[in-house]
C-alpha cells in the first residue's frame, strides 16, 4: 500500500533543508548501521532525502498532500539512477533506509520514499538539457534567436525539436527568485573550464540516452534538470533528484504537436484546476478536490509505470 506523508518527523536527526517536496537530513557516519561499507568507497558525509506527498503549483506549496507522490517520485529518480550509472557515478550509496532511520519510527512510511546519498558539494548551476524549444528556451529563442548564448535556426517553433540537443545551465536561484539562464562563458567563470566541460558532457550524455529510451515507450522527455556534485576527490556525480516528472518536461508521444505548448505531464490537472478560482498564486495555496489529487495521483502513477515498469495500485 502506498503511504501518505505531508512533513517528515524524524526525532534526532538534524533537518538541513526543506523544499517545497523533499526534506534533507543530515546523516553522521556513526549513525549508518554497523555493516555499512567503508572505506574508499563511502568516505566522507551522508544524507537523508525524503520525498514527501506535497504538491507546489506556481511555487507555491499546497495544503493537501497526493498519497504516495513521494514514493513514485524516489522510485522513478532510483529507476534512473541505475539505469544511468554506466554514464555517470551517482550519489546513491545502497545504504537500506530503514537501518539509520530513528527508533520508534515506522519504517514503511519512509522506506519508498527515501534515499541514503553521500553529501557532496554542489557544483552550482542547473544542468539543463533541452531537446525541444520549450518554456524559459522558447521565450529567450522568441526574444534573442538563442538560448543560453546558443545560436538557434531561425523560423523554429515553439516546442520544435532543436537540430541536436543544447545544455543550457542556469542560477540556481535563491528561494523566492526565479532561476535564470546563463551562457557557457559565465559557466566557466564560475566553476572553471575543466568542470564546465566535465557537467556539459555528462548533462547530454545521460539526457540524450534518457529520451532515447522514453521515446521508445511513447514519451519525449522536451527538457531536463540535473544537479552535479563533486566528493573530497573531485570526482563528478548527478545528485539530488533525477529524470523525474518534477524536474524534467515529459510530453505524451501522441499528444505532441509543434506550435502548441503541450500540456503539464503531472501538473496539468492541478493548474487548471487553480485557474478556476480567484487565487492570487501566493502562499496559503487552496485546497484541491478529491478528484484533482486522484488525477494527479494517476499521472505519477502512469510515469512510473510507462518509464520504469513499475506498477502501483
Ligand atoms: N548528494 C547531495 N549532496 C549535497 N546536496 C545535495 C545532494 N543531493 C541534493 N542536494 C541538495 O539538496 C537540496 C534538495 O532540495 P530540494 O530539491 O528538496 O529543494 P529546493 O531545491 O530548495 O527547492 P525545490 O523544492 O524548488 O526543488 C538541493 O539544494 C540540492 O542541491
Ligand atoms: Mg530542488
Amino acid at each position: 500500500m502506498p503511504t501518505t506523508l505531508l512533513q517528515s518527523d524524524l526525532p534526532g536527526l538534524t533537518l538541513r533543508h526543506r523544499g517545497k517536496v523533499r526534506d534533507v537530513f543530515d546523516l553522521p557516519r556513526e549513525r549508518l548501521p554497523a555493516d555499512a561499507p567503508s572505506g574508499a568507497a563511502l568516505t566522507g558525509d551522508f544524507l537523508l532525502m525524503v520525498a514527501t506527498d506535497r504538491l507546489s503549483a506556481f511555487d507555491v506549496v499546497l495544503p493537501d498532500p497526493i498519497p504516495g507522490k513521494g514514493e513514485m517520485l524516489c522510485q522513478i529518480s532510483n529507476f534512473w539512477f541505475e539505469k544511468t550509472a554506466h554514464l555517470l557515478p551517482n550519489h546513491l550509496t545502497g545504504i537500506d533506509v530503514a537501518s539509520v532511520l530513528p527508533a520508534g519510527v515506522d519504517p514503511a512510511l519512509y522506506a519508498k520514499r527515501s534515499v541514503v546519498t553521500k553529501r557532496l558539494k554542489p557544483v552550482p548551476v542547473e544542468a539543463i538539457a533541452r531537446g525541444y524549444l520549450i518554456g524559459s528556451g522558447w521565450k529567450d529563442y522568441q526574444r534573442t534567436g538563442a538560448v543560453s548564448g546558443i545560436a538557434l535556426p531561425d523560423g523554429l517553433r515553439q516546442a520544435e525539436k532543436l537540430p541536436e540537443p543544447i545544455f543550457t545551465p542556469s542560477t540556481k536561484a535563491a528561494v523566492g527568485d526565479h532561476d535564470e539562464n546563463i551562457d557557457f562563458d559565465t559557466m566557466v567563470k564560475a566553476v572553471g573550464p575543466e568542470l564546465a566541460e566535465r557537467v556539459r558532457d555528462a548533462t547530454l550524455r545521460i539526457y540524450s540516452f534518457a529520451a532515447d529510451y522514453a521515446a521508445q515507450r511513447g514519451i519525449l522527455l522536451a527538457d531536463t534538470k540535473f544537479e552535479f556534485g563533486t566528493d573530497a576527490d573531485g570526482r563528478l556525480y548527478v545528485m539530488d533528484e533525477m529524470l523525474t516528472p518534477d524536474s524534467s518536461r515529459y510530453w505524451p508521444a501522441d499528444e505532441y504537436e509543434v506550435g502548441t505548448s503541450p500540456p503539464s505531464y503531472d501538473k496539468q490537472f492541478v493548474r487548471d484546476y487553480l485557474e478556476t478560482l480567484d487565487w492570487g498564486k501566493t502562499a496559503p495555496g487552496p485546497a484541491l478536490p478529491a478528484e484533482v489529487i486522484e488525477r494527479t495521483r494517476a499521472k505519477y502513477a502512469e510515469a512510473l509505470q510507462k518509464l520504469a515498469g513499475i506498477v502501483v495500485e
